[in-house]
């Protein structure tokens, strides 16, 4: 790995909240979601270092319009959300490399507002490494990271700096949130709005509603990384379960989900399949076309942002979408007197 000097001033802490597979519950998910009549498991489990990886080739492919529409948003608006927020700090979940939060980083440093950064991301190694390369960007950054999962540990985000009452923006962009189905995602948004003060707010990167074909494409690309990336899952759970599923046995399936408006990636078995998963002492079978969701990626409508925020506290303050509709950053609120 690089080593990369901190700039002057810059100081980097980790809190690592998880322990590998055992921290992360891949056990108790695979053995509560393969056992269920129709089979399941988070996404969350998708980002291993190799997961973490083709995730980044996915935002390069040619089909991914969110990553590249997102950054242009930021690139075209992040001086006056910036502005309109006088944050000095940043709170990233599910941060990932971090690669479009320096145009939000530039940003703050530009405006002469920067103090902290905040990754938290389930995957230790992208933890470790943005901290590095952004300590060693930004002069007097204080990198507080945290590994781990933010449907558990939002507790180890550190309270807002002592010195000064400046705000803090909490960002979860990429559209993450889709990832979520509805109730989880009103219960996140909820813990995420008991972490913003009053001055604070929540900056929120989700897919917009748009043609179905467009959303298959940009899930099922031609180069199949994204089918790497999903088939990855079962490298995973061999690796960490000492599991035996064969790879070749399963194909990657992306459908647009009409009436629910969001895609899902499942894994199709090709042929009755029998896994053992040695570390559970579990049998699993699939019959042949069976299929296990591994993600689901919901697209959105303004109206349906809004009242996912009314329902979790929050209130709408400010919406920056592209020019056309592809994708929006919202930032959101403590609703008053809630
Ligand atoms: N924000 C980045 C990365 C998005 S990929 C971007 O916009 O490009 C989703 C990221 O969220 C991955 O890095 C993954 O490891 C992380 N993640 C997914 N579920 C998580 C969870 N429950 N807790 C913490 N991080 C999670
Ligand atoms: C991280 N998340 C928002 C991505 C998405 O688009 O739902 C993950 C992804 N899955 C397939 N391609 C990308």
């Amino acid at each position: 790995m690089r080593a990369i000097a901190p700039a002057a001033g810059s100081t980097i802490a980790i809190d690592c909240r998880l322990d590998g597979s055992a921290g992360s519950g891949l056990a108790e998910d695979v053995l509560d979601g393969l056992t269920r009549p129709f089979k399941e498991l988070p996404p969350k489990h998708l980002y291993d270092e190799r997961g973490c990886e083709l995730f980044d080739q996915i935002c390069e492919l040619p089909e991914y319009y969110p990553t590249r529409t997102e950054r242009g948003i930021l690139e075209r608006d992040a001086e006056r959300i910036v502005a309109g927020s006088q944050a000095a700090e940043l709170v990233e979940l599910g941060s990932g490399t971090a690669a479009k939060t320096r145009v939000l980083l530039d940003a703050m440093a530009d405006a002469g507002l920067l103090r902290r950064y905040v990754p938290f991301d389930v995957a230790e190694s992208v933890v470790r490494d943005s901290a590095e390369v952004l300590a060693g960007a930004y002069p007097g950054l204080e990198v507080h990271g945290v590994v781990g999962d933010f449907e558990r540990h939002l507790d180890r985000i550190p309270a807002p700096q002592a010195h000064g009452a400046q705000p803090r923006i909490v960002a979860l962009l990429g559209g993450t949130i889709g990832n979520f189905p509805p109730g989880s995602r009103r219960r996140l948004l909820r813990q995420i709005g008991a972490l913003l003060g009053p001055d604070d707010a929540l900056l929120l990167g989700t897919d917009l509603v748009k043609d179905p074909a467009v959303i298959e494409a940009a899930y099922d690309d031609a180069a199949g990384v994204t089918a790497a990336f999903n088939l990855n899952l079962l490298r995973v759970v061999n690796r960490e379960l000492d599991a035996d599923f064969p790879l070749e046995g399963f194909a990657h399936v992306a459908f647009f989900d009409r009436r629910n408006e969001w895609i899902e990636m499942r894994l199709r078995a090709l042929r009755p399949c029998s896994v053992l998963v040695r570390a559970l002492d579990l049998r699993v079978e699939f019959a042949a076309g069976e299929e296990l969701r591994t993600e689901i990626s919901a697209k959105f409508t303004r109206a349906r942002i809004a009242a996912d925020y009314a329902a979790a506290g929050l209130t709408l303050a400010g919406w920056h979408s592209d020019a056309e509709g592809r994708y929006a950053l919202s930032l959101a609120r403590p609703s008053g007197g809630s």
